[in-house]
C-alpha cells in the first residue's frame, strides 16, 4: 500500500512540476514567472476567522497594497476541545477546522496572494509544542528528539500539506514559528529540520519549504541575538538540502539591543545567504509601530536585493 501511494504521488509532481508558482531562482524569489524582490505581511490570526468575508476582506487588502506574501499560522493546537464558534485544527478537518485554513488559500489562490503555512510554534499561543508536551510528556525543549511527539506532528503535517501538494497559493511551508532550544547543542535542532524537511519534501516536491527561524546565532557580532544560546547556527541549517530560503527576524527591543543594531542584522544574514546561494527573508520585524524606525530597515533590506536579500514581511 505505501509503495503504491508513493508511485501516485510522484506520478503527478512530475506532472505538475512544471507550473509550480513560487519558486527560487538563485538568491531570489519567482512568483508566477515573475522574479524579483517581494513584500508581505504576517496574519497569524486569518485562519481563525469564522466569516469567509472577513477572509476575503483581508486578502483583498494584501493584494490592493502589493502585499504579495501573507504569513499565516497553519496550527491551533488544543489540550481539550473548545466551546462551539472557535475554531481549532489539530487535527480538526471540520468546519471549525481545517476547512478554515482551507478558505484562505481558496481567497489567497483567486488574489495571486502568496502564503507562508507554519505547523507549529515553540510559543504557548495556539497551543504550541507545549500542547504536545501535556500530551506525551517530556519538556518543551524535550519536543524536538520526542518520538511521540515527532510522530504526532508528522501526522499534523501530513493532514495540512498532503491536499495542497499541486501548484497554487502555497508560497512555502514553514516548520515551525521562532524554534528555539535553548542551552541545547545546536544539532539538536539542526537534526530535526533536517528529518521534517526530507518529510514535507516527500508530501509535497511542488513548494519550498523554510525553518521559521529567528536568524540567531551568526556571526558578525557580539550581542545576544548573535550567540548561539537558543540552540540555533543559522549558517549550519542554512546548509540542510531541503530548506529553500532561509528567514530571520528583527525585534531589538524585545532583544535587549538598540535599534542601530538592526542594519548589521541584515546585512550580515544576506551576506550568509548570498554565499549559500539561496534567498533571504526577513520575515517578521517590529518596532513598536514607529515606521520611523521601521523604514530605514525596509530601504536596507530593498538596497541588498541583488545580495542575498528576496523579500520583507512587516
Ligand atoms: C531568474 O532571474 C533572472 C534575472 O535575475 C531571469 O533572467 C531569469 O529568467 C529567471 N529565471 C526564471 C526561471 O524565472
Amino acid at each position: 500500500m505505501k509503495a503504491i501511494c508513493t508511485l501516485a504521488l510522484s506520478l503527478l509532481s512530475a506532472a505538475q512540476a512544471a507550473a509550480a508558482s513560487a519558486t527560487v531562482n538563485g538568491t531570489r524569489f519567482a512568483i508566477d514567472g515573475k522574479t524579483g524582490y517581494f513584500a508581505g505581511t504576517n496574519s497569524y490570526w486569518i485562519s481563525f476567522l469564522t466569516d469567509n468575508r472577513n477572509v476575503d476582506t483581508v486578502m483583498d487588502h494584501s493584494s490592493s497594497s502589493g502585499l504579495t506574501i501573507l504569513r499565516v499560522w497553519g496550527f491551533n493546537d488544543v489540550t481539550t476541545r473548545p466551546g462551539s464558534g472557535t475554531v481549532w485544527l489539530q487535527i480538526n478537518t471540520g468546519a471549525d477546522g481545517l476547512q478554515r485554513l482551507d478558505y484562505v488559500i481558496q481567497s489567497a489562490e483567486k488574489r495571486g496572494v502568496k502564503l507562508i503555512i507554519n505547523f507549529v510554534n515553540y510559543w504557548d499561543d495556539y497551543g504550541s509544542m507545549n500542547a504536545y508536551v501535556k500530551a506525551f510528556g517530556g519538556t518543551r525543549e524535550g519536543w524536538y528528539p520526542n518520538t511521540c511527539a515527532q510522530q504526532q506532528y508528522k501526522k499534523y503535517i501530513q493532514a495540512v500539506v498532503s491536499p495542497y501538494a499541486r501548484p497554487g497559493a502555497v508560497f512555502a511551508w514553514e516548520l515551525a514559528n521562532e524554534p528555539r532550544c535553548k542551552g541545547c547543542s545546536t544539532d539538536v535542532i539542526y537534526r530535526w529540520a533536517t528529518d521534517v524537511s526530507a518529510y514535507v519534501r516527500s508530501l509535497d516536491p511542488n513548494h519550498m519549504i523554510t525553518l521559521g527561524v529567528e536568524g540567531f546565532g551568526i556571526p558578525g557580532d557580539t550581542t545576544y541575538p548573535y550567540q548561539y544560546g537558543e540552540g540555533a547556527d543559522f549558517v549550519k541549517n542554512l546548509g540542510i538540502k531541503d530548506l529553500d530560503f532561509g528567514t530571520f527576524h528583527k525585534y531589538p527591543n524585545h532583544w535587549g539591543v538598540p535599534f542601530s543594531f538592526g542594519e548589521g542584522w541584515i546585512k550580515n544574514h544576506a551576506a550568509a545567504y548570498k554565499a549559500a546561494g539561496k534567498p533571504c527573508l526577513l520575515q517578521e520585524y517590529g518596532a513598536d509601530g514607529r515606521c520611523d524606525i521601521q523604514k530605514p530597515w525596509q530601504q536596507a533590506s530593498l538596497a541588498l536585493a541583488a545580495s542575498g536579500m528576496a523579500g520583507d514581511l512587516f
